[in-house]
């Protein structure tokens, strides 16, 4: 007789699981087994009558501009990284945490040493892999359309292989998440000219606010979040903690339904954020002020600056 706990919870991968035949990788299929229609069709061609290549468009379009400006403002942005007049304290999201060490050459940006985690977490996430396979490399550019390449190899060789490590950068990027958090209560918080701290809101504050915002959701959303807090499990009440680990579940299930979106709002405030912080910081805009809390919370004094 069985020693564990009738199922009463499950992810449904228990039940949807049948048998495969010896010989066979856990899908039932061989690699490459079972080819789309694109497959057989000159590059390009498809038998698709709708606009197919609107969405690819725009995707490579967006891509493009975003992660251009990305690179331009952790290459050559360095002067204007953050903005620290008027009481104000905010950091460009590309920037934090600062780290500028002696040992780091004057023409190589110090925001390349923590941009390895985000650019890693995104080049290595499963939508973006998913978007970038169809733009950059047409690969396919989309279903039923007629591909460049007749062979498949998945992603079990270098360089694709590293796509692995997905999991790992997951990993730093939670870690680097509270780092933003911080970043973000300093953006709330002001210093009038005595040096007397208070919160506040102001333009910054919402712009950062939003860009470590959407970036907890995107996190949040991640697929192998989702496998680590319980898609792996196919009986949640056999497992320790299975009711709250069915919870996270359920929630990180709910934003994974979303992770596309997730995917771009995200990239999209971590650049307008950066933008923002170096306007200020060039003096281009001027920050409003919204809102001040002077009297809510009793700050420590901290002798003058922000
Ligand atoms: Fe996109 Fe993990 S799958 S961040």
């Amino acid at each position: 007789m069985s020693s564990h706990p009738p199922r009463a919870w499950t992810s449904g991968a228990g039940s949807a699981a049948a048998p495969v035949a010896p010989g066979l990788p856990a899908t039932g299929t061989l690699p490459g087994e079972h080819r789309g229609t694109g497959l057989g069709l000159p590059f390009g061609s498809s038998e698709r009558t709708d606009a197919w290549w609107v969405k690819p468009l725009v995707q490579a379009l967006g891509l493009v501009i975003l992660l251009g400006y990305a690179n331009w403002a952790a290459f050559l942005g360095a002067d204007h990284y953050h903005f620290i007049e008027n009481g104000r304290h905010y950091l460009s999201p590309f920037y934090s945490p600062y780290v500028h060490p002696a040992w780091l050459p004057s023409w190589l940006s110090p925001a390349l040493l923590i941009l390895i985690v985000p650019l890693g977490f995104r080049a290595t996430c499963y939508y973006y892999r998913k978007a970038y396979y169809r733009v950059f490399f047409a690969d396919p550019v989309e279903c039923a359309v007629g591909e460049p390449r007749k062979g498949y190899s998945g992603e079990v060789k270098f360089p694709f292989v590293l796509q692995n490590l997905h999991r790992f950068f997951l990993y730093a990027a939670i870690v680097l998440l509270f780092i933003l958090w911080w970043d973000v209560i300093k953006a709330f918080t002001f210093a009038d000219v005595s040096g007397a701290r208070f919160p506040g809101i102001g333009g910054g504050s919402l712009a950062i606010l939003a860009s470590t915002g959407l970036l907890t959701f995107y996190t949040l959303s991640c697929h192998s979040l989702r496998h680590l807090v319980g898609g792996k499990l196919d009986c949640f009440s056999c497992a320790v903690a299975g009711g709250p680990r069915l919870k996270t579940w359920g929630i990180v299930s709910k934003l994974n339904e979303h992770h596309m979106g997730w995917a771009w709002w995200s990239l999209g405030a971590v650049c307008f954020a950066d933008l923002y912080v170096r306007l200020c910081s060039m003096g281009v805009i001027e920050d409003p002020l919204l809102a001040t809390f002077r009297h809510v919370l009793d700050m420590p004094h901290v002798g003058g600056g922000p």
